[in-house]
């Protein structure tokens, strides 16, 4: 249950990494072939934890205030009120109800909530509704939200844009593996909030397009993968730039000690609110262990994606997802391959596809499992078990998300159980096993799964409505998809990370 806590500490205890107990199979995948680390290639890997085990609360010394019941009893400008009911966001979810009367009141906040549950406009709705009426000038924001993955940048950005747009706030994504120029140009013209993963901010501070010493509130989305990825050192070099009285906040469905540094050094008298750590899994997600022989995998797998509905389908290694996917388009599924080797405009691209069900199946790598949202998603396949509690949480949490409900379903053969029996435990989940063959109705009935028609199919780019001309300086300018919105908004047309 969602609660505030203040005063009282309780610990989690975070067992070692269970051990990958794979050993490759007909994708390609294989534990020594991770995909490859963060930064400027937009790869993805999780490097050794630098320090594993108990996470301690912060202790609170000023009571935090009360949650509210609704919207209305928040002091937010009217406009943020209005866009809100316009979004069809009536009533709070419980930890924006919990921690918007401190953050409002300019409070540090640390929230731990499970995934779908509505962080990103919790630290939004504050950000935006302390921030309006200011107006930034070049170069100097006066918000920022740091993130670890270039797609959760577009999500966040995505996600406040309307309600930014209602009190004429400025957002600029920042982001590798797209034009920095235009990055430069976004923070020039003047930005009040930037979202930014660490590596691209710190190259646009480099060059001098960007200060941060006007930031007055500061926010860490998904802190503790950013402390996986390595980008600890760049994100505390950021931190220092900011406005040392400015508010922080700092959320995650999940926090380890690597993130107690931050917790410590950065947040003053935070309030915390934390779901029980325990119980990190979201209550209408229902989670499937499948055991099956190492030689129906490959089968298994092929007719769990020719379902009818959507699945995000999560391997290891770059190399699995794109044998996985060709092997998908061959066999007559509509699937797409996202990891960090993809350039930046395929992976937008690839992206958008699927929220858009253009495409049915999005094969991918651990670059797709915080943050990203798609709507009416019930099902998330392991091909590859996750070998991290917080991996499993993650990607599953890609379903069953604001109170939908959904499906995490993990392939395990023999040689990989007892590694799986050791993830789920860390992560307090007792799933349904259930052994399967191919062919038998369980599969059927618990996936979907079905003959595909065998029937190769190419995924052609949908066509997109041109934006019409505005005149001479837009002219042949080319847009992304996902960059055209609302016209008070100005964003960089950066596409997501490092
Ligand atoms: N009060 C609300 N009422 C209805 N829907 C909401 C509300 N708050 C958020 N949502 C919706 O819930 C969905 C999940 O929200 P969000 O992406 O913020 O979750 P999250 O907690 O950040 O998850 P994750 O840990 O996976 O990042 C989004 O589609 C969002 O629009
Ligand atoms: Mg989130």
């Amino acid at each position: 249950m969602n609660r505030t806590r203040t005063n009282d500490r309780f610990t989690r205890t975070r067992n070692g990494r269970a051990e990958s107990g794979r050993g490759g199979n007909r994708f390609g995948s294989s534990a020594t072939s991770r995909s490859g680390g963060p930064g400027r290639s937009g790869g993805y890997s999780r490097r050794p934890a630098a320090v594993q085990g108990e996470f301690e609360l912060p202790r609170t010394i000023t009571p935090a205030l009360p949650a509210v019941e609704g919207f209305a009893d928040l002091d937010m400008p009217g406009a943020l009120l209005g866009a809100l009911s316009s979004q069809g966001v009536t009533v709070p979810f419980p930890i924006q109800a919990a921690t918007l009367p401190n953050s409002l009141a300019g409070r540090d906040v640390l929230g731990r909530g499970r995934t779908g549950s509505g962080k990103t406009l919790a630290f939004g709705l504050a950000l935006l509704a302390r921030t309006s009426g200011q107006r930034a000038e070049a170069r100097q924001p006066l918000g920022l939200i740091l993130v670890p993955t270039r797609e959760l940048a577009q999500q966040v950005t995505d996600a406040l844009a309307p309600y930014a747009r209602s009190v004429r706030l400025r957002l600029a994504t920042v982001v590798g593996g797209m034009s920095i120029g235009r990055q430069a140009s976004a923070l020039r013209a003047g930005a009040e909030i930037v979202v930014a993963t660490p590596g691209r901010l710190k190259d646009l501070i480099d060059r001098g397009d960007c200060r941060l010493n006007q930031v007055s509130i500061t926010v860490l989305d998904e802190a503790d993968q950013m402390a996986d990825m390595g980008f600890m050192p760049q994100v505390t070099a950021l931190l220092d730039q900011v406005r040392p009285e400015g508010q922080r906040m700092l959320f995650s469905a999940t926090l380890d000690r690597n993130v107690d540094l931050l917790v410590r050094r950065y947040l003053s008298d935070p309030v915390v609110h934390s779901v029980d750590p325990s119980a990190g899994a979201v209550t209408t997600m229902e989670h499937h262990v499948l055991y099956v022989h190492g030689a129906d995998k490959h089968t298994a797998t092929t007719q769990i994606a020719a379902r009818e509905g959507r699945v995000i389908m999560f391997l290891d290694t770059k190399h699995a997802v794109d044998g996985l996917t060709e092997h998908l388009l061959n066999s007559g599924v509509r699937a797409a391959a996202l990891h960090g080797g993809k350039s930046q405009p395929q992976r937008t691209r690839t992206l958008a596809q699927f929220k858009t069900g253009h495409v049915n199946v999005l094969v991918a790598t651990n670059v797709a499992a915080r943050g990203i949202h798609v709507d009416n998603l019930d099902l998330v396949v392991n091909v590859d078990p996750p070998t991290d509690h917080k991996d499993y949480l993650h990607r599953g949490g890609r379903t069953a998300r604001a109170g939908e409900s959904g499906s995490v379903v993990t392939l395990v053969t023999p040689n990989q159980r007892r590694g799986m029996t050791r993830v789920m435990a860390a992560a307090g989940i007792v799933p349904q096993t259930t052994q399967v063959r191919v062919g038998e109705e369980a599969l059927h009935r618990i996936t979907g799964a079905q003959t595909p028609s065998g029937i190769p199919v190419v995924i052609t780019a949908p066509v997109v409505e041109r934006p019409k001309k505005r005149g001479a300086t837009s002219r042949g300018r080319r847009r992304p998809v996902s960059a055209a919105r609302g016209a008070s908004v100005r964003q960089s047309t950066a596409g997501a990370a490092a």
